[in-house]
């Protein structure tokens, strides 16, 4: 899909965020790095993120403004963006003494088209240590911040600045702001899920060119969604569903099951005896995983054999976590979905990534227009390394299944009380301490179990969620009733930071 929107990224930790913002006002928008004006191409706006550099400093992240300024099309620069523009139209930026971080109030002096419809004054987010000090002659400020600074100017009838970020939700109008700047585009939204999802189908036909494409599916939203993309393409599918031993009670039924509605028979490998092989007498979390995941590369590539063409559910962030950035966390991130052997592929021209330009909540769309059911949609994430990142300590076939048993009587109680749907993810972990008790007439020595249920929106930050306690003395009471070994049964009230949101 044609880009109408380009965004370049200084490096803001926001910057994806604008393009989703822009995204859901309907115009297609992409990131691209500084300088790649050949992708870029004739986009119908340009948007200048924020990023950590300061534009005084020898080597800072540059424009080539002549190029900009020849596209002819409105271009709005954010926080750095708004720096960088005001030098290259000839005033400057200076040290604005205390770094000055969040909440802050804008109080409009002229609204004009982009700050239109707006109160005199609102909250806006701010995120700056350099502001523009001198504006260039014939550059107006729209508004200020208390101070007297200008946070929103306007240099000529296509360029506008802001020093704060209309993309982050405690900026109270920044969507209007972004409307009104999309007002100035000489183009109408294009973006619609239908559309982009025919557009989709196409591409991916394209792609697959009559090759036999080979999925890994495991029941999630993002494998779901690719699996079904690929169904509507028609594609001669192996969709290989690993079930390595640490799903949930019944999950790899379920799973076979729920395709099998969809039109897709899958390709099942009880590979749990090599998992709980590997993953005997391990208690170190970090090689737990390590484990997990390069026995899954092997099962799942023993089972592929010869493949023609490899599809994986990547999305967007990941791609531009990969692209922008050398951060641990990314690496972390991306190490899945970037072993050898897919790399490998990738080299060869072997590898489909067919979601890599959506977003999370993109995806459920795209899986909405498919026709993949609501509550297939709305599951819970579940961790690639499943229960054993929530059995702490040993992996037993005994323990799995007393987390299993546990875990079942908590999801049911969720699910039957309207919570789950409440709740971003919620799990239970079993721990690995002994803890004394009593049963009937004799004194019992048996492992806890933690609930722990979490909103979230991106998995980066969560917080605890207050069920009623009624809620959770029915969980507990079935609990210590019905599942042998557990003695004793705690709800997690840890937000993310400091804790994770799994155990391991
Ligand atoms: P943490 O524990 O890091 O979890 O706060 C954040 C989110 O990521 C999920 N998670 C994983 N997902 N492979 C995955 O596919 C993994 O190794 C993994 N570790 C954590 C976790 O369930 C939560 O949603």
């Amino acid at each position: 899909m044609r880009t109408q929107i380009a965004v370049i990224d200084y490096g803001s930790q926001y910057s994806q965020l604008i393009v989703r913002r822009l995204r859901e006002l309907g115009y297609f928008s992409r990131l691209y790095l500084p300088g790649r004006w050949d992708e870029i191409g004739q986009p119908a706006g340009i948007v200048l993120s924020g990023g950590p550099a300061r534009v005084n400093d020898p080597g800072a992240p540059d424009i080539d403004f002549d190029k900009l300024q020849s596209l002819g099309v409105p271009v709005l620069g954010v926080c750095y963006g708004m720096q960088l523009l005001n030098r290259k139209f000839g005033g400057s930026v200076s040290h604005c003494g205390d770094r000055e971080y969040g909440p802050a109030v804008m109080e409009v002096r002229q609204p004009d088209e982009l700050l239109k419809n707006l109160p005199e004054q609102s909250k806006i987010w701010m995120s700056h240590s350099d502001s523009v000090s001198e504006l260039p002659a014939g550059c107006e400020v729209l508004a200020v911040n208390p101070r007297g600074t200008p946070v929103a100017v306007r240099w000529n009838e296509r360029f506008y600045g802001i020093q704060f970020h209309p993309e982050v939700s405690h900026t109270e109008y920044g969507t209007e702001m972004l409307r009104n700047f999309l007002g100035l585009v000489d183009e109408k939204p294009a973006f619609t899920m239908d559309r982009f999802k025919d557009q989709l189908i196409e591409e991916t036909q394209r792609q697959i060119a009559g090759r036999e494409v080979v999925c890994a599916v495991s029941g999630g939203v993002d494998s779901t969604v690719l699996a079904m993309l690929l169904h509507a393409a028609g594609a001669k599918m192996h969709p290989i569903f690993v079930d390595n031993g640490l799903l949930r009670r019944n999950e790899a039924d379920e799973v076979v099951e729920q395709f099998r509605r969809l039109g897709i028979e899958i390709d099942r490998v009880d590979a749990t005896d090599r998992f709980l092989g590997r993953l005997k007498s391990i208690t170190d979390p970090e090689e737990k995983r390590r484990r997990i995941g390069d026995e899954f590369i092997d099962v799942f590539f023993s089972r592929a054999g010869k493949v023609e063409l490899l599809a994986q559910g990547t999305l967007y962030p990941d791609v531009i976590e990969s692209a922008t950035s050398g951060s641990e966390a990314s690496r972390i991130k991306t190490h899945h979905n970037r072993v050898d052997r897919v790399l490998e592929l990738q080299a060869e021209g072997r590898l489909l990534e067919p979601l890599a330009e959506l977003f999370k909540d993109d995806v459920r769309a795209l899986g909405a227009a498919l026709n993949i059911p609501h509550d297939l949609l709305h599951r819970h994430p579940f961790p690639g390394p499943g229960l054993a990142v929530r059995v702490v300590g040993e992996i037993t076939p005994q323990r799995l299944e007393v987390c299993r048993e546990a875990d079942a009587i908590f999801i049911g109680e969720l699910k039957e009380s309207g919570w789950y749907d409440k709740v971003w993810q919620a799990g239970t972990a079993l721990l690995p301490v002994r803890t004394v008790g009593v049963k009937g007439d004799e004194r019992t020595y048996e492992e806890a179990v933690s609930l722990r249920a979490v909103t979230s929106l991106d998995a980066m930050t969560a917080d605890w969620v207050p069920l009623p306690h009624d809620l959770l003395a029915r969980v507990s009471n079935k609990i210590l009733n019905r599942v042998a070994g557990i003695n004793r049964v705690l709800y997690d009230v840890s937000t993310k930071p400091p804790a994770g949101i799994e155990w391991e």
